[in-house]
């Protein structure tokens, strides 16, 4: 065997109990070289991750690791309570005779960051990040583990397109040192200029490696799917109705200010801004999660109260968060229960649940969203990161909103599924309901939306419709150098 193999993997075949996600799993990585990994959610690329790590141990198969391996995993494993410092080097603190050097570890947790371009304080509680200064801190922290083999599961879905520039510099930095790189992400266009050879993964077997010469992201897509794909976007809505569904006037809450804008019934609203510009804050406004101190919501053309979710959920208000597994969903609760936990009362009769029809609906939207999972009952937890999005969403839809609120409703979600959410979102909107769509992904913006407006350090940055919408215009109000 040549001696620049870091990697070696032979018939590798993995199982959660009885259920087999892996099979037949079989490819050599070299030292210095970055092979991508790619498939629909659920085909087993974490799960190929954790038995590298040694996270779970494979049914049958070898793993032949010459060099140590280190993963950023697709959840957070970060401890809320320490800071980031202690987060790079939990587990590995450096020692200044017998003292932990607090000192050197800031300092040299700067230093990483710093490599990856940001300037958060490395004495900031990690409970108080952004998740994109939480996946920073994951990449911090496994760059500091000096491994010989380094693999990242979707690293940048929630990074910008210039964190994620960084990064990918980071990265050819180390494989010019040697290291050698396994890279997963579902942004194919991201694998492909960044990756030497990428392996497709397909229900758990491989159907293929492929040098990145031989690929376009059109057809990796196709590739994994196992067919052509025709449309990603579904054709653009007819303009939307007069009806003023919903009006905020001069909204200002912590992380926003003086916002105005108005929502039509049956209009795909879009919020483009760059990450922490506080497109978030704003939906959580609208949700009740965050006290308005001025300016109004109308609903309907009445001034609403939201100070709760409970007066949202009233209004008809549906919030789909991008911190799913933060504030969206219970990991360690069933997906039907998940699935109908805003809408619980729905189910409630005489006191008690009906456990039978929560179990029905869950498998009504396991079918019409193709929820890859053993049953109803099991856990969230225990799902791909793809099919956690699905459930997420069936909770919102369950509430019958008559306003839904998307925060990146496609981040972690392969080209298949996102092709359904499209196709979701855009039904919803013609049957009349109000969406108001917060994406990073400009495409996504532009191929669903007529109009779209931009936040900016919290405030409006501008409105863009008509010829005016283009990728250019929006990049251009977000970064301010365009009023
Ligand atoms: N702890 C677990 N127990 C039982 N089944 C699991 C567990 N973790 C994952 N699975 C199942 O194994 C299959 C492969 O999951 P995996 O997370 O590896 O997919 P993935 O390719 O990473 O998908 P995604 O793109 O959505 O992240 C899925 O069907 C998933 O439901
Ligand atoms: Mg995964």
């Amino acid at each position: 065997m040549s001696s620049n193999i870091a990697l070696d993997v032979k018939n590798l075949e993995c199982a959660y109990g009885s259920v087999k996600v892996l099979s037949g799993i079989t490819f050599q990585l070299e030292s210095g070289s970055i092979l991508g990994i790619a498939g629909e959610n659920g085909a087993g690329k974490s799960t190929l991750v954790k038995s590298i790590c040694g996270l779970l141990k494979p049914a049958a198969g070898k793993i032949n690791c010459h060099v140590p391996a280190a993963a950023i995993h697709q959840e957070f494993n970060l401890a809320p309570d320490l800071t980031v410092a202690e987060n790079i080097f939990l587990g590995k603190e450096l020692t200044g005779g017998t003292l932990l050097s607090v000192k050197a570890m800031d300092s040299k947790a700067k230093e990483l960051l710093a490599s990856l371009g940001v300037s958060i304080s490395p004495e900031t509680l990690v409970s108080t990040l952004t998740v994109a200064e939480k996946q920073m801190v994951e990449i911090a922290k496994a760059v500091n583990c000096d491994s010989g083999v380094l693999i990242m599961d979707e690293p940048t879905t929630v990074l910008t397109q210039g964190e994620t520039e960084k990064l990918f510099s980071l990265i050819r930095g180390l494989t010019a040192k040697g290291k050698a790189i396994i890279y997963i992400s579902h942004k194919l266009d991201e694998v492909i200029s960044l990756c030497d050879n990428i392996m497709v993964l397909r229900d758990g077997e491989m159907a293929g490696i492929h040098p990145v010469s031989e690929l376009t992201p059109r057809s990796l897509a196709e590739k994994m799917v196992g067919r052509e794909l025709s449309r990603i976007f579904p054709p653009k809505l007819p303009e939307h109705s007069n009806v003023v569904k919903l009006e905020a006037e001069r909204l200002c809450a912590s992380g926003v200010k003086d916002v105005s804008f108005t929502l039509h019934a049956g209009e795909i609203l879009g919020v483009a801004g760059l990450n922490g510009a506080g497109r978030s804050e704003l939906a959580e406004t609208l949700f009740g999660l965050r006290t308005i101190t001025s300016g109004t919501i109308r609903i309907n053309g009445k001034a609403a109260e939201i100070r709760s979710v409970q007066d949202a959920l009233k209004h008809k208000i549906a919030f789909l968060t991008e911190d799913r597994q933060g504030s969206g969903l219970l990991l360690e609760f069933p997906i039907d229960e998940n699935m109908t936990l805003a809408s619980q009362a729905n189910y409630a009769k005489g006191g008690f649940l009906n456990f039978r029809s929560i179990r029905e609906k869950a498998l009504h939207y396991i079918r019409s969203f193709g929820v890859k999972c053993t049953s109803p009952a099991q856990e969230v937890k225990n799902l791909s990161g793809g099919n956690q999005q699905k459930v997420a969403i069936a909770k919102c839809l369950d509430t019958a909103p008559e306003i839904f609120i998307f925060d990146e409703p496609t981040r972690g979600v392969d080209v298949g599924a996102r092709r359904e959410i499209y196709d979701f979102v855009h039904d919803l909107a013609a049957k009349g309901c109000a969406c108001l769509l917060i994406s990073s992904d400009l495409e996504e913006l532009l191929g669903l939306c007529r109009r779209v407006i931009v936040i900016r350090n919290g405030a409006l940055a501008g409105e863009v419709s008509g010829e005016e919408l283009t990728e250019q215009h929006i990049i251009r109000k977000a970064a301010g150098v365009e009023k």
